[in-house]
């Protein structure tokens, strides 16, 4: 029997305190437009050998033109709350994390309630970019541990084919469209989510940005012709902090929680770059065989990412009821956050 095959023979730790919180449904949504490496070709100078080799991208999903973050979110949470067997009167808080909302207010969350018929819910976006979604997860989670709130659906939703740079091919062939939900309650004594870790460096804001349409540069016919509502990025620099942080935010889920890598069955990284996964898993000790990758079908769907590979990663029984697994993910900020759960 290998160290990774070994079962968890100890328990593991909870640092938190107050009620467990639980994820009882997940769901997600892709849009069916499918835009293959070929079709890139087409519109930048790059090549499929290119795209593959560098990144393991093969296809993303992008929106129609009449089809919202909104959209998406609210199908990804009708999935989840169906699969939770929750009602829309039973929505205590809607947290949805964006770099694309559908316009700078009202905010996505409530679009989305309104989509939903959650009237009892309140609601708001939070901006983490690729780390939204863990940290909307802990949001959640803590208005639930202090009894708070009863029932709170989080949301990574994106729209990132409306602010990539279709003329770089340094950034467009990375990114898709795409969304995941969760529904977070408290399910009994049993933990759930074990512990959140979250961070940020500042610092690093200019690696990987869109400099207009906030209030620094509001959007003007200058910015525009500027091409400044795109994303920027130095890919290289993201690769090195994206490499060194997610590293660094799994060892430190796993040692609040007293665990190693061996007991964890399914590590779901964020899905931005196929070496940047290969390189933390090397670095982690994990075999390949325990992380789960679907950034070939849908690239880089920034907060929708790990929220749309939970749902997959479930739905496909890559674990089951009690098994542990590790979700950890890195963005632009930069941000990055990790999460132990027993399923
Ligand atoms: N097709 C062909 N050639 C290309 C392409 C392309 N699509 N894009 C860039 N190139 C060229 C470059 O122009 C460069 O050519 P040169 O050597 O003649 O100057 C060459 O390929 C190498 O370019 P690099 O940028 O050095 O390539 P690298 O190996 O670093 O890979 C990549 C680029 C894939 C972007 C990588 O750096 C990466 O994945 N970085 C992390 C990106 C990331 O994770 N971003 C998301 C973070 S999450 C969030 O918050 C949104």
């Amino acid at each position: 029997m290998t160290n990774s095959n070994k079962p968890n023979l100890r328990s593991p730790r909870s640092p938190r305190s107050g009620r467990p919180v639980h994820i009882v449904g997940t769901g997600s949504y892709l849009p069916d437009r499918i835009l293959t490496n070929a079709d890139l070709e087409k519109m930048v100078d790059t090549t499929d050998e290119w795209i593959t080799s560098r990144s393991g991208i093969k296809e993303r999903r992008i929106a129609p033109d009449w089809m919202c973050t909104s959209d998406m979110g609210t199908e990804a949470a009708r999935r989840a709350m169906e699969q939770a067997g929750v009602r829309e009167d039973e929505i205590d808080l809607i947290i949805c994390a964006t770099i694309t909302p559908d316009m700078p207010l009202p905010n996505t969350a409530c679009l989305i309630q309104h989509k939903l018929g959650a009237k009892r819910a309140a609601a708001f976006d939070i901006e983490a970019a690729c780390s939204g979604f863990l940290y909307g997860m802990e949001i959640g989670q803590q208005f639930i541990t202090s009894g708070t709130y009863n029932t709170v659906l989080v949301i990574g939703a994106e729209k990132l084919s409306t602010i990539v740079d279709w003329q770089d091919r340094g950034t467009c062939v990375l990114f898709g469209d795409g969304a995941g939900a969760v529904v977070l309650r408290s399910r009994g004594p049993e933990r759930g989510i074990l512990t959140t870790c979250m961070g940020a460096d500042g610092s690093k804001g200019d690696i990987l940005f869109m400099p207009a349409g906030g209030a620094k540069f509001p959007a003007s016919k200058e910015s525009v012709s500027a091409r400044m509502h795109v994303i920027k990025m130095e890919g290289k620099e993201v690769f090195k902090s994206a490499v060194i942080a997610m590293q660094t935010a799994a060892e430190e889920a796993l040692k609040k929680c007293n665990l190693t890598i061996n007991d964890i069955k399914c590590i779901i990284p964020h899905q931005a770059n196929l070496r940047i996964i290969d390189a933390i898993a090397a670095r982690l000790g994990a075999p390949k065989e325990k992380v789960y990758i679907n950034l070939h079908r849908y690239g880089n769907v920034s907060a929708a990412s790990v929220a749309i590979a939970l749902d997959e990663a479930a739905r496909e029984g890559r674990f089951q009821r009690g098994d542990l697994i590790l979700l950890v993910v890195f963005g632009s900020g930069l941000t990055w956050a990790s999460c132990v759960i027993r399923w």
